[in-house]
């Protein structure tokens, strides 16, 4: 399972570290059903911005050794809480999204979804990318919303369920890049640790995981992982 900092090394600001996402915003504001409800234009505003930072971006070496270390294993899953789909562009192929996707529009009126950057995706030009602000649904005109789950909303059913089920069968969890303090995100290693798993975290700073964890790996996910990789491929 990931979080922000499997991030950090490809330049996507965690959200807890200094110089964090929402600074500058209040989360209330940007991060909330209600701050969207009061003003629309001023939280697509934000996650536009938001994706015009990430076309900059690429995967590290952390994603790609994650996205590798799938093709090895018989079984295994990645579940992130990261929104940037940096996962999917190492080559994971099915990542279980607990927060959604900034890439996503839904509508707030039918079930209508589109990606966001399909133009980016079919011609591989990011600079074909073009992000409206406040866009409406093709199908019902009704407003559309950025595909994320904000504060006080429920994580999506079927993610919750794939994770919890991967969780519960998994010898080995490794737990890179977060702080371990959000829920339900969070309860999945104490899940994993209860059911007998193997934890590993791997994050330069300790967290409330660190005392329960089996190994705490400290040091960056972009220098850890393809290390961890080479053992497992070498033995
Ligand atoms: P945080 O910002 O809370 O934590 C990032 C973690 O990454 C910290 O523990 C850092 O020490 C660690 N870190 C920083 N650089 C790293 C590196 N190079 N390699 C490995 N670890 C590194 O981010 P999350 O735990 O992901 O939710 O935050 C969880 C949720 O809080 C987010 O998904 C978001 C936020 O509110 C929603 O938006 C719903």
């Amino acid at each position: 399972m990931t979080g922000a900092g499997v991030s950090a090394e490809s330049g996507v600001p965690t959200f807890r570290d200094a110089g964090g996402l929402w600074e500058g915003h209040r989360i209330e504001d940007v991060g909330t059903p209600e701050g969207f409800t009061r003003d629309p234009l001023l939280v697509w505003r934000f996650y536009n911005a938001r994706r015009r930072n990430l076309l900059d971006v690429a995967p590290n070496a952390a994603h790609h050794a994650l996205a590798n270390l799938e093709r090895r294993c018989r079984d295994f899953a990645l579940i992130t809480q990261n929104v940037d789909g940096l996962h999917a562009r190492a080559g994971t192929p099915n990542p279980i999204e607990l927060h959604g996707n900034i890439w996503l529009n839904t509508c707030t009126g039918c079930t209508h979804y589109e990606w966001a950057d399909a133009t980016w995706r079919a011609t591989g030009n990011p600079s074909a990318a073009s992000f409206p602000d406040d866009p409406r649904c093709p199908k019902c005109a009704g407003r559309l919303r950025p595909g994320v789950v904000w504060f006080g909303e429920m994580l999506p059913d079927w993610a919750v369920r794939r994770a919890e089920q991967a969780v519960c069968r998994c010898d080995v969890m490794l737990v890179i890049g977060t702080s371990a303090v959000v829920y339900p995100a969070a309860g999945l290693a104490h899940l994993a640790a209860a059911r007998g798993a193997f934890v590993v975290e791997i994050n330069p700073q300790r967290t409330p995981l660190s005392k329960e964890a089996d190994a705490v790996l400290s040091g960056k996910a972009g220098e850890i992982m393809p290390a961890l990789l080479q053992r497992v491929a070498s033995s």
